[in-house]
């Protein structure tokens, strides 16, 4: 199964705004970085920022092997009601230009092909963990 979706001038996701459900990694990854899920995932879709690591919304096939994978339940599945913001904050690790970078991460096609980008959204770089 192939998403087929394209972002927004905003970089939201459609699917989000079609209610369909999407995977996303919340704050609970912030500074733990397991990676366990990145093992599991079929598609290779999920990225290494510094502090924690991005679902690509475009390249997740939704699949959901990554939920019971990661040992503190930081991926969730979300949609259009959903109000996390740094579940949210997922598509914008790849719409935006990120510290230090010249241009967004977009969709590489998988990690084997961008490596550990390093750096985090304004969102989580100066999030604060209890
Ligand atoms: Fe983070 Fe959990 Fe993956 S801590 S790196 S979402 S396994
Ligand atoms: Fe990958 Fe499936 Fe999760 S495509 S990010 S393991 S929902």
């Amino acid at each position: 199964m192939e998403y087929d979706g394209v972002l927004t001038d905003a970089g939201q996701d459609v699917k989000f705004g079609r209610d369909v459900m999407a995977h996303a990694i919340g704050a609970a990854c912030i500074d733990v970085m397991d990676k366990s899920c990145t093992e599991v995932c079929p598609v290779d879709c999920i990225y290494e920022g510094g502090r924690k690591l991005y679902i690509n919304p475009v390249e997740c096939i939704d699949c959901g092997a990554c939920i019971p994978s990661c040992p503190v339940e930081a991926i969730t599945v979300i949609n259009s009601q959903t109000e996390g913001m740094v579940e949210l904050d997922n598509a914008t690790f790849f719409t935006t230009v990120l510290s230090g970078r010249d241009e967004p991460v977009g969709n590489p096609g998988g990690v084997s092909f961008a490596g550990v980008i390093g750096v985090d959204t304004e969102l989580v770089s100066a999030y604060q963990t209890d």
